[in-house]
Formats: structure tokens, sequence, C-alpha cells
């Protein structure tokens, strides 16, 4: 079944319940009961960036600033991978210190130990386009890039100058150097017009993205938007279930933003169509200084407690932690990923 914009719109106007659960019978036409695991590797908390929503924002000088090593993140990919991970994502903030050099080296060496039975996701920010190619080539698989709003002015005032165009271009950068792509953006973020949310739902439409995170813009005391109104969780998840009607084959998250601002709001989103979950391997004295936003879930976690916790949240909504690398069915049918492995 496919629907048009037009057709996801009134479903969601009309009947919103009856959209989640076409989003869902949908999603298990494409992934079955299945819910791939990525782990979560935050490397970085230092950023160039200075966002109004992000908690670590340039000028929080309250936060305490960690780069792990090379060393780190191959032990932590180590135990992830003899924990049965084979999706590792490298999150952190827009930092120069590690150089196309470093980055490459890493990537390479993470591949030759999970002797290439693994997909490297980078979450790095902008960085310079001729670097996409070369870490690529290096082994990365995957790159997310939320756009976080498709409003033009209210992505520059966010974002801090940087705009939207910008943001769209690195994203074309990325796809045209073969990677998977993947964006998405908050909900409920402060000053949204009225179409907000239909327009960031088809712009991931638009993009024809293989990866669409999405998640509840949640205040952060210390940053320019601590005094914004909480929105309730139920946009994020109506937009997951838009998306999917949308884009049946992408791989979309239940985020963990979901999980904190809602107990089950991950499990809410497994029954909107989401089909992902990322427990967060980073060791507990750092990710607890990774705080985008505040209360943040599985800080006491070791991520792969998290691992146990999310098979038996997912048990109860009827489906099943998957451990296969899990390519999104859209880039698969784009046949890069074969055409790249054959050369
Ligand atoms: N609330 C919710 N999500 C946030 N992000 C950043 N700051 C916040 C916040 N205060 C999201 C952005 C970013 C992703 C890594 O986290 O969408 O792309
Ligand atoms: Fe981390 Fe439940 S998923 S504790």
């Amino acid at each position: 079944m496919i629907f048009s914009e037009q057709e996801v719109l009134d479903l969601y106007h009309r009947n919103p319940e009856e959209l989640c659960r076409q989003a869902e019978v949908l999603c298990r036409n494409t992934y079955g009961n299945k819910v791939y695991l990525r782990g979560l590797i935050e490397f970085s908390n230092y950023c160039v960036m200075d966002c109004l929503y992000c908690g670590i924002r340039k000028s929080h000088s309250a936060v305490k600033r960690y780069r792990l090593d090379h060393e780190m993140i191959m032990a932590i990919v180590r135990k992830g991978y003899e924990a049965g991970l084979r999706t590792f994502v490298l999150q952190g903030g827009e930092d120069p210190w590690y150089d196309e050099a470093y980055l490459c080296r890493l990537l390479e060496n993470i591949k030759s130990l999970t002797r290439d039975q693994c997909a490297i996701t980078l979450s790095c920010g902008i960085r310079p386009r001729h670097e996409y190619r070369a870490m690529k080539q290096a082994g990365a698989d995957r790159y997310l890039m939320r756009f976080e709003t498709a409003d033009p002015e209210l992505h520059q005032y966010l974002r801090g100058g940087v705009t939207l165009k910008q943001r769209l271009q690195a994203l074309d950068d990325l796809k045209a150097s073969g990677f998977e792509i993947g964006s998405g953006f908050m909900t409920g973020l402060p000053d949204e017009k009225p179409d907000s949310l239909i327009k960031n739902v088809s712009l991931c439409k638009e993009l024809e993205l293989d990866m669409v995170g999405i998640g509840p813009f949640i205040p952060h005391k210390a940053t320019p938007l601590a005094g914004a109104k909480q929105k309730p969780l139920s946009e994020a998840l109506y937009a997951v279930a838009m998306v999917r009607l949308l884009l049946p084959l992408a791989n979309i998250p239940a985020t963990t933003a979901m999980g904190t601002l809602e107990p089950d709001g991950r499990e809410r989103a497994l029954e909107c169509g989401a089909n992902v979950l990322m427990p967060n391997i980073t060791p507990a004295e750092f990710k607890k200084e990774y705080l985008l936003y505040p209360d943040k879930i599985c800080l006491e976690e070791s991520g792969f407690e998290c691992i146990g916790c999310l098979s038996l949240r997912c048990r109860g909504v009827n489906r099943e932690l998957s451990f296969e690398i899990g390519h999104s069915q859209s880039f698969m049918n784009k046949g890069v990923y074969y055409a790249d492995k054959k050369s």
C-alpha cells in the first residue's frame, strides 16, 4: 500500500489512532517483528556549535568536556561486538580535534576488529566535503544528520546562523559519497508554525531518507530555550507514524528522548511504526556528561544492561530484538551497498 502525502495528512487529522495502526502494519510488512539494535557511542561532548536547544552547546561552560580516544573507542566496540551488536553509531559534537586521519584510522580499525561484519554509522555534524568521501572509503557505512526543523527561519535562528540550505547541502554531499543517509527532526520546538510538523514529515519524504530520527524537544534549563513549554510526546509519535507511511522501507528508531519524556515512550513509538532501538554503550562516567536534554534515561545502566531491558520491552509490544546488521530496505533497494562492496 502506497500512501500519498494528502492521504497521510487526512488520516492524521481524521483518525490519528488509525494512522498509528496502519503505520505499525506497514512496518511489520517490511521488517516483520524485528527491532534492530544499534550500539551508540557518544565519543566527544566538545562542540563548536551553539544551537539554542542543545545541552552541550559551546556556551554551556558548566559542562565537563571529554573526548574518548582511539583506544577507548576500540575497547567499547570490542565489548559491543562480543555482546552481539552489529551496528555502531559514533556520535559526537562538531569537534575538529578528530581530524580526517584520526577518524579514518579509527574506522579502518573498527572494520578490521569486527572482520567487516558490522556497520558503522557516523553522526558528528557538518565536516569539510572531502572528508565524507575519505570516511566512506575508510569503512563508514551510514551518516546521521538531522535537519532539526524544515522551517528555514527557525532553523537559522536555533542553529546560530547555520542555514537549512547548508544542512541540506551537507546531506546531499553525504549521499553523493555513497552513505546510507539518516536525518530527521525534533517535534515541539518553540516558535513553530501550525504546519511545521507536516513540513518536517514532507521533507523526510522529499529527501528519500533511509533512516529517520525523530524526537520530542525537551527544554534544557542551561540553554536560551529554558523557558520553552514542553509539548506532549504524541506529536513525535504521530510524526513517526506519518513518516512510516511515506517511507515504508526506512529504518526509524524509537528514540531515547521519547523514553525520557514518557516511561513507555519507546514502546509506543514501536507501536507507531518504529523498528530500531539504540542502547547507549558509552561508559557511564562519560554518558552523564552528554546531556543534550535533562533527565536522560539509562545513565546508570551500562548499555549492555539496557539490551536485556529492551528485549523485555520489545516482547511487551509483541516484537523481538534483532542482532542483524539491519540495513534499511530502501538503501538495499538502491543497490549502492552491493555496488560498493564489489569495487
Ligand atoms: N531535546 C531533544 N532533543 C535534542 N537534541 C538536541 N538537543 C535536544 C533537546 N533539548 C537532538 C537533536 C540532535 C540530536 C542528536 O539530539 O535533534 O540532532
Ligand atoms: Fe536502558 Fe531500560 S533501556 S535501562
